[in-house]
């Protein structure tokens, strides 16, 4: 961390702010320049508040130069990682469909949507057993019951699960189910559910708030990580912006900024960005083009009668077109579908 000091700074103001270091775990080491004093501070410089030292008098700035989270960075762990899910890999070198149902509703459809998404190349499958609605009176999902098909389609297709909790006191009962659990946009900052599932010792799928900034969202996988799980695998799913063709913004630019600053893995939801079916596959190419290590797409066999997020779900006749975009953009961006 480096501390600038205004032009006219008094030296006695130099002191108060070197001293106030020294007074702390740390160093500062004063550098005088032509305009400008700055002075770096070395040693335990998290013990100090940015905030606080802008406001020492004689401060112009505060510039950080390593960043607030650690375990999740590309400083802590230079290589990009690859976390596996039920033996499913997702990160560099390979593209992960993930697909299935926005929601859990009968182990029926469950198992049709599981159908529709090993056809189109899909290894994992998605599926909310708790649903988190804008609405009270909306659906919330079939809960345990929903965890229970979810366990049984994976029986019967083979294909392991990736599932959301929405409330710490439901993570160990999701865990038991699930091979991968979700966190929603909606919590990506709960943090006493980042550390419950941090704890639990499963994969996380951790999506981008809609209003969180990059690095909000890579602090709130550091909450998860510090609980000793390193197996975070990071989803942009849109953001809030004054557009309102689309239910939110795919902020496509995510994708290799953060993985630029973390070793995570990243993947796109273009479902839930776009809230279109016409759109899924525009976005689901543009994302796999930007080098996202995946997708993760809502389909339903009867979209008409879904009980959550209907209009956004891929349908029987667009399976062969997610398959063939999947394929050939992976190839084209030297990479296997996994
Ligand atoms: C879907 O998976 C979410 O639960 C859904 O997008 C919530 O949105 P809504 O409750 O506003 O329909
Ligand atoms: C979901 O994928 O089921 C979901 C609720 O998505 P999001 O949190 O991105 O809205």
């Amino acid at each position: 961390m480096v501390i600038v000091m205004q032009p006219n700074a008094s030296e006695h103001e130099l002191q108060g702010v070197v001293e106030f270091i020294s007074g702390g775990n740390a160093e500062a080491f004063v550098s005088h320049g032509v305009n400008r004093t700055v002075i770096g501070i070395v040693g335990d410089v998290e013990q100090f508040d940015e905030h606080h030292l802008r406001s020492l008098p004689g401060v112009a700035d505060v510039v950080r130069i390593s960043a607030k989270y650690k375990l999740v960075s590309r400083e802590h762990h230079p290589h990009r990682s690859t976390v596996r899910v039920g033996g499913v890999p997702i990160g560099p070198g390979t593209v992960t469909l993930i697909a299935g149902p926005c929601a859990v509703e009968t182990f029926d459809q469950t198992l049709e949507a599981a159908k529709m998404a090993r056809d189109a190349g899909a290894t994992l499958l998605r599926g909310g057993a708790y649903k988190p609605r804008t609405s009270p009176y909306a659906f919330q999902g079939l809960g345990p019951l929903g965890l229970r098909i979810l366990a049984e389609v994976r029986e019967a297709t083979g294909l392991p699960v990736v599932t959301e909790v929405v409330s710490p006191a439901d993570v160990d009962t999701v865990a038991e189910h699930a091979d991968m659990i979700q966190i929603g946009t909606r919590n990506m900052q709960n943090f006493a559910l980042l550390q419950a599932v941090g704890a639990v010792g499963k994969p996380v799928m951790l999506k981008r708030g809609m209003n969180a900034t990059i690095e909000e969202w890579l602090m709130a996988a550091e909450y998860i990580a510090q609980r000793g799980n390193l197996d975070i695998v990071l989803c942009e799913r849109g953001i809030r912006t004054f557009e309102t063709q689309t239910r939110n913004t795919l902020d496509v630019s995510a994708v290799p900024v953060a993985q630029q600053l973390s070793h995570l893995p990243v993947i796109i939801d273009p479902s839930h960005s776009g809230g279109r079916r016409d759109l899924v596959l525009p976005l689901a190419r543009a994302a796999i083009a930007v080098g996202a290590d995946g997708i993760i797409v809502d389909v339903h066999g009867a979209p008409d009668t879904a009980l959550c997020d209907g209009p956004q779900a891929l349908v029987h006749a667009d399976i062969p077109l997610l398959a063939t975009a999947v394929a050939d953009f992976a190839a084209a961006t030297g990479r296997e579908v996994a």
